[in-house]
C-alpha cells in the first residue's frame, strides 16, 4: 500500500527550504500532497492560486499540489491521509508546531504529525524574510527556485534589480 502524506503551509512563496523538506519527505513516503493553506493570521503577498502554480510548475515527481481553506484535519480526511509533514527550523519553531500538532490530534486521533529537520543551509530562512530581501533588492540567489525569483522580481519591480 502506498504511503501518502500531506505537507501543509502558507508557501508565500515556496523557498528552497520548503523544497528540501519535500524531497526529504519523499524518502519516507511514496506520495506527497503539498497543501497551500490559508493562515488567518497572515496577509499573503501572492494569491493562493499563484502560490499553488509556483509549486506545481516545479514538477517535483510524486507530488501533487492543492489549495485548501478550512481546517487541516478536514483536508486530511478529504484526501484520506493520516500523516502530516512539518519542517522544524530551530527550537523557536517548536512551541507553535507542538500546539498545532496537538490541536490537530485532538480533532482527529488518527492524524500523526511527522517533523523533519530543515536543511541547516535554510534554517534561518522564512518566506517573510525572503520577501523583504526581494523587495529591497537583496540577493536571493540560491534561496528560491528560478520561477519564484522571477515572480518576486516582477512583483517588486519598482524596488530594485533583484
Ligand atoms: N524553509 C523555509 N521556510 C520555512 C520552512 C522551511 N523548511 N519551514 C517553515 N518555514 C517558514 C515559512 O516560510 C513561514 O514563514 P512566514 O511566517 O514568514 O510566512 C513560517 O516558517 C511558518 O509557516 P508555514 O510552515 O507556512 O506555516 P503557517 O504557520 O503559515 O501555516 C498551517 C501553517 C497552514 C499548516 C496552519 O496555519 C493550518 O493548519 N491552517 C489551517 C487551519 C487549521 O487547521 N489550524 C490548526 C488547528 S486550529
Amino acid at each position: 500500500m502506498q504511503k501518502v502524506a500531506i505537507y501543509p503551509g502558507s508557501f508565500d512563496p515556496i523557498t528552497n527550504g520548503h523544497i528540501s523538506i519535500i524531497k526529504r519527505a519523499l524518502k519516507v513516503v511514496d506520495k506527497l500532497i503539498v497543501v497551500v493553506a490559508e493562515n488567518s493570521e497572515k496577509n499573503p503577498l501572492f494569491k493562493i492560486e499563484e502560490r499553488v502554480k509556483l509549486i506545481a510548475d516545479l514538477g517535483i515527481e510524486n507530488t501533487h499540489v492543492k489549495s485548501f481553506k478550512g481546517l487541516l484535519v478536514d483536508c486530511a480526511k478529504q484526501e484520506n491521509v493520516n500523516i502530516v509533514i512539518r519542517g522544524l527550523r530551530a527550537v523557536s519553531d517548536f512551541d507553535y508546531e507542538f500546539q498545532l500538532a496537538l490541536a490537530n490530534r485532538r480533532m482527529n486521533r488518527e492524524l500523526e504529525t511527522v517533523f523533519l529537520m530543515t536543511d541547516y543551509k535554510y534554517s534561518y530562512l522564512s518566506s517573510s524574510m525572503l520577501k523583504d530581501m526581494a523587495k529591497y533588492g537583496g540577493n536571493i540567489e540560491g534561496l528560491v527556485p528560478e520561477n519564484v525569483k522571477n515572480k518576486l522580481k516582477e512583483r517588486f519591480l519598482s524596488y530594485g534589480d533583484n
